[in-house]
């Protein structure tokens, strides 16, 4: 586990506390930026991206906000409860938590493995299951929290070479709405579905027209799109239980 970037906090704060799963970089960076604009000090989660998360600590410190880093594979539930443990540690609370870290490889369905549904639903539902485990009993110890998860598209209208990572996000959407009505009234849990945000590297120029083609805005969504409505998210104390599509319409059709 990392340990608090220098200035960061050693005891109570009256200041709300987000923890940002998958943080340091891309989506879960513009949430990092946002919350903490937002006026919240921010638990920065990462996994193999300590330079990155460090570089965006001070950005959030330049913000007049404190921010602290923590390393762990939240596929290990013992990595996951020394996560939330070292974020009592450095900041005796928790308010938000925002389930962004996640994988996504293409598997064709010929060479499906179980390795593959593993990766995946390890990743991206497990995972954040392991995380509302742990952030629930401290937000209703608190009387209040805010659980947002980042779905995607897929989990209603499934890619044909990416079955597990579709299953995972369907059971995301699931483990979204079912706890929004366990966790009810002190905890409001919802989910951002979005669209395409940023493109693969490795997608074509081909594969990108072709997206972009079926988005009825005429774009795919920007990191920044998808922590407007995570924010929006963790100020609606009366929104819970809700999969809200950031998609630019893709999903209407
Ligand atoms: N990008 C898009 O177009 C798009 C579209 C629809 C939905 N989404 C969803 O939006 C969210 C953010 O998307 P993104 O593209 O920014 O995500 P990403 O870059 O694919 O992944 C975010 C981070 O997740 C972390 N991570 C992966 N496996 C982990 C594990 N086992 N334990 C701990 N951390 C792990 C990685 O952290 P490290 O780098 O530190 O290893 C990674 O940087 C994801 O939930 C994604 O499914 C994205």
């Amino acid at each position: 586990m990392d340990r608090p970037t220098p200035g960061s906090p050693t005891a109570v704060s009256p200041v709300p506390i987000a923890l940002v799963t998958g943080g340091a970089k891309r989506v879960g960076r513009a949430i990092v930026l946002e919350l903490a604009r937002a006026g919240h000090d921010i638990a920065i989660h990462h996994r193999s991206s300590p330079g990155e998360a460090e570089t965006l600590a001070a950005e959030v410190l330049a913000l007049g906000r404190r921010a602290a880093v923590f390393r762990a594979d939240l596929t290990v539930a013992a990595e996951v409860a020394a996560l939330f443990h070292a974020v009592d540690e450095a900041f005796g609370r928790l308010d938000v938590l925002v389930n962004c870290a996640a994988v996504f490889r293409r598997t064709p369905v010929q060479t499906l493995t179980e390795a593959d549904f593993d990766f995946h639903v390890g990743a991206n539902l497990k995972a954040p299951y392991l995380c509302c485990l742990e952030a629930a009993p401290r937000m209703q110890a608190a009387g209040c929290g805010r659980i947002v998860n980042i779905t995607d598209v897929a989990a209603e209208r499934p890619f044909k070479s990416h079955v597990p990572y579709c299953v995972s996000k369907a059971g995301l959407v699931m483990l979204t709405r079912s706890l929004a009505k366990a966790l009810a009234p002190a905890i409001t849990v919802n989910a951002v579905s979005p669209g395409t945000v940023l493109f693969r590297d490795d997608e074509s120029q081909e594969d990108r027209r072709r997206v972009i083609a079926r988005i009825p805005q005429g774009r795919i969504g920007t990191p920044e799109d998808i922590a407007r409505t995570v924010r929006f998210l963790v100020e609606s104390p009366h929104v819970t239980g809700v999969i809200l599509a950031v998609d630019g319409g893709r999903s209407l059709d």
